[in-house]
């Protein structure tokens, strides 16, 4: 990456996992770590963009770099509603727009007032759950001329199928790159590596595949980002 090749650039990272209370002591959650949203934030950061960095439940550790760096400003958010207020706000002045955050794709549709008990219960509990929007398609549904949107994909899948998914993924968000990684137990959670694929409206059958640290991963991202600009 050229220093400063960012430069002017107004960006907004979300990044870690979103948490949907159940109860006033539980919620689902997910196994995002957020390493990968905070190191495309520092990495925009290092090349001269001004990054507003919207965190979910992240590892702290993970978050004290991009808090003490002067051009990343850190807005914390908690449930998938809260991620999308706060990043259609953000979104609203952006160049760029990183959806990175692993959002819960569903909701608890009544949170209870106090804490579930076993009391009531016959040995099963049912909690009813409803479909969060999806907030990286609205932005790119409403996105202004000029404005770059941003994707990831977790897929556990691989080879052809991945880039299948990816590229049906796309197209159905919106958006205009796709970073698409392959998970599985093991695979792409709180590990310093990653490997991703970069879909786009014209990568078709041969996207870029990029491995390495998530350093590494988001440099290219940024790269991918400023080859469609
Ligand atoms: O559909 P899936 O969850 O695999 O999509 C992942 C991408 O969509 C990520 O960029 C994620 O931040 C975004 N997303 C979203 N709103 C949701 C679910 C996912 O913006 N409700």
């Amino acid at each position: 990456p050229a220093p400063g090749d960012l430069d002017g650039l107004d960006v907004v990272v979300t990044a870690g996992g979103t948490r949907e209370p159940i109860d006033p002591v539980r919620f689902i959650g997910n196994r995002s770590s957020g390493r990968q949203g905070i190191a495309v934030a520092v990495a925009a950061a290092a090349r001269g963009a001004r990054v507003r960095l919207i965190a979910a439940h992240v590892e702290q550790a993970l978050l004290a770099e991009a808090e003490q760096h002067p051009a990343i400003a850190v807005a914390r958010a908690g449930t998938a509603a809260e991620l999308q207020d706060a990043t259609q706000q953000a979104a609203s002045d952006a160049d760029v727009v990183v959806m990175a955050a692993a959002v819960a794709d569903y909701r608890v549709a009544d949170v209870a007032e106090g804490k579930l008990t076993k009391e009531s219960s016959d040995g099963t509990l049912t909690l009813q759950l409803v479909e969060n929007p999806d907030i990286v398609a609205g932005l790119a549904a409403r996105r202004r001329p000029g404005q770059t949107i941003v994707g990831f994909a977790a897929e556990t899948a691989q080879g052809e199928e991945l880039r299948a998914r990816g590229r049906r993924k796309l197209a159905r968000k919106g958006v205009d790159l796709l970073a698409v990684n392959e998970v599985g137990w093991e695979r792409g959670f709180e590990t310093p590596d990653n490997s991703v694929l970069f879909v786009t409206a014209t990568s078709g059958d041969a996207p870029e595949v990029v491995s390495g640290d998530k350093r590494q991963v988001a440099d290219a991202l940024w790269d991918a980002v400023l080859a469609l600009r």
